[in-house]
């Protein structure tokens, strides 16, 4: 047991009391930010004069050692110390001696691991962001890809109209865009320093917070020091903004899934992205696909747990708040593992481009365009859904697909069908006449290609 606040206590802690509340097994993961903040607030002590500079000097260079020494694996850090600020604090004064000690003036642990939180989710959030923008890349080159790939959209998992596979990947792009956004916005608003918040209440040392929020490349200093101590909103916010991520990755799963099923055949996950079974020699698995499906509930577990946490908690610090670290790092490491392991497996995933195109052709999917076929020859829109309604119901008992009835069959059920009728309702015809903004036909999506070129431009 090694704490730093011994001095009014008569007895020991108990030992068991000692584990359930030491966090130095997690919170060691943000060394690196710990010593940074510390670095920061020394830099700033010793520049107000609050301590000498060579004090600042002295504390600036043994806690570069420690930083040095920790990344060379030459100073393990003991789990003997109750968190890591204790285990920094206690190694400095232990390496450079008294002047160690001046460290911790006009700073507390709430605000110090209120920083090193800070700075460690900062971090992640532009590595998240990084990876976001490798899968946008990978959606954007498979739009490019695919703008004549035809497949059949769905609404209720039942064939509705023919789309194309840029199309279908267009709109994951838009998903995956707004998540890149959000962890943007994300970023803006948590961007401000609460180091020199105190405890609670800030110091009565002349504290230079403008300084030292500068020296950690915040936009500034937090404007209330109870907020600043107890403010978890910024990994709520995350949280939440990894769940979106996560549910964005399930649906996709969701389909990888079932376009490589035997039934779909549409694509084929490459064999390094695959699983065997140790009894069916036949089976070729998407484990990945549904682990990334299967881990959204982790992520939203995160959230929900961290809610949970803050909703009934009174200003200022407590110690509930220590559970904020455990379950953000996991959803974290989660959700980069995630994105990462999808972006490989769509990357090299292959395309039954025949399969997809027949299933298109298969199901009715032109019965729209036959009854706006008939609403440019002037039938009422509502008198052309029956009657393609009942052209349906004759190719199902007759097991012919719309364009293999012939122009009597088509006469039979309306004179107003002609020759072009076929035409009109081709596979290609029902995508590339579609070019409204945001639609399938290729005029529509190369618009949105070239604005999505742009986006990845200036991210
Ligand atoms: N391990 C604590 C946490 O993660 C650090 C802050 C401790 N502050 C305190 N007053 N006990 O929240």
């Amino acid at each position: 047991m090694a704490q730093l606040w011994g001095g009014r206590f008569t007895k020991e802690t108990d030992q068991l009391v000692y584990n359930f509340n030491a966090s130095i097994s997690f919170d060691q993961k943000f060394y690196r930010q710990d010593i940074r903040g510390s670095i920061a607030h020394a830099t700033m002590l010793g520049e107000t004069g609050i301590i000498t500079k060579e004090e600042a000097d002295k504390i600036v260079e043994g806690l570069n050692g420690i930083l040095n020494d920790v990344e060379a694996g030459t100073l393990e850090i003991s789990s003997k110390y109750e968190d890591i600020h204790s285990f920094v604090e206690a190694t400095l004064i232990d390496r450079i001696g008294d002047t160690g000690k001046k460290l911790h003036t006009g700073r507390s642990r709430n605000d110090q691991v209120a920083l090193d939180m800070k700075l460690y989710t900062r971090d992640e959030v532009v590595a998240i962001k990084g990876l976001i923008k490798e899968l946008l890349l990978t959606l954007h080159k498979l739009m490019k890809e695919n703008l004549d790939t035809y497949m059949p959209g769905f609404t209720h998992l039942q064939k509705a109209q023919p789309v194309t596979f840029a199309h279908h990947v267009g709109a994951y792009m838009e998903m995956f865009k707004r998540d890149y956004d959000r962890l943007s916005d994300i970023y803006d608003r948590m961007n401000y320093c609460p180091l020199g918040a105190g405890a609670l209440a800030g110091t009565t040392y002349p504290l230079d917070r403008e300084l030292t929020a500068k020296l950690l490349d915040f936009y500034g200093p937090t404007l209330n020091s109870m907020d600043s101590v107890s403010d978890r909103d910024y990994l709520i916010e995350l949280l939440s903004a990894m769940s979106t991520i996560c549910m964005h990755l399930s649906r996709f799963s969701e389909e990888i899934i079932i376009w490589n099923s035997n039934e779909y055949q549409f694509i084929e996950l490459d064999d390094s992205y695959s699983t065997g079974s140790s009894i069916m020699p036949q089976k070729k698995n998407p484990d990945i696909a549904e682990l990334v499906r299967g881990k959204t509930g982790r992520v939203y577990g995160a959230l929900i747990s961290l809610l949970t946490t803050m909703k009934g908690i009174p200003l200022a610090y407590n110690k509930d708040m220590q559970e904020d670290k455990e379950l953000t790092f996991d959803a974290i490491d989660t959700v980069k593992g995630c994105i990462a392991l999808f972006n490989g497996m769509i990357s090299t995933m292959r395309l039954n481009k025949e399969n997809m195109k027949a299933s298109a052709m298969n199901g009715f999917t032109n019965a729209t365009d036959a009854a706006d076929y008939l609403v440019k020859n002037g039938v009422p829109f509502r008198d052309a859904h029956g009657i393609i309604g009942r052209l349906v119901l004759y190719c199902i008992d007759n097991n012919k697909a719309i364009d293999e009835l012939t122009l009597d069959e088509f006469k039979e059920i309306s004179p107003v069908f002609n020759e072009d009728i076929y035409d009109a309702i081709s596979l290609e015809t029902c995508v590339e006449k579609r070019n409204t903004i945001g639609a399938p036909g290729p005029e529509a999506m190369k618009q949105v290609i070239e604005i999505n070129e742009k986006f990845l431009e200036n991210i």
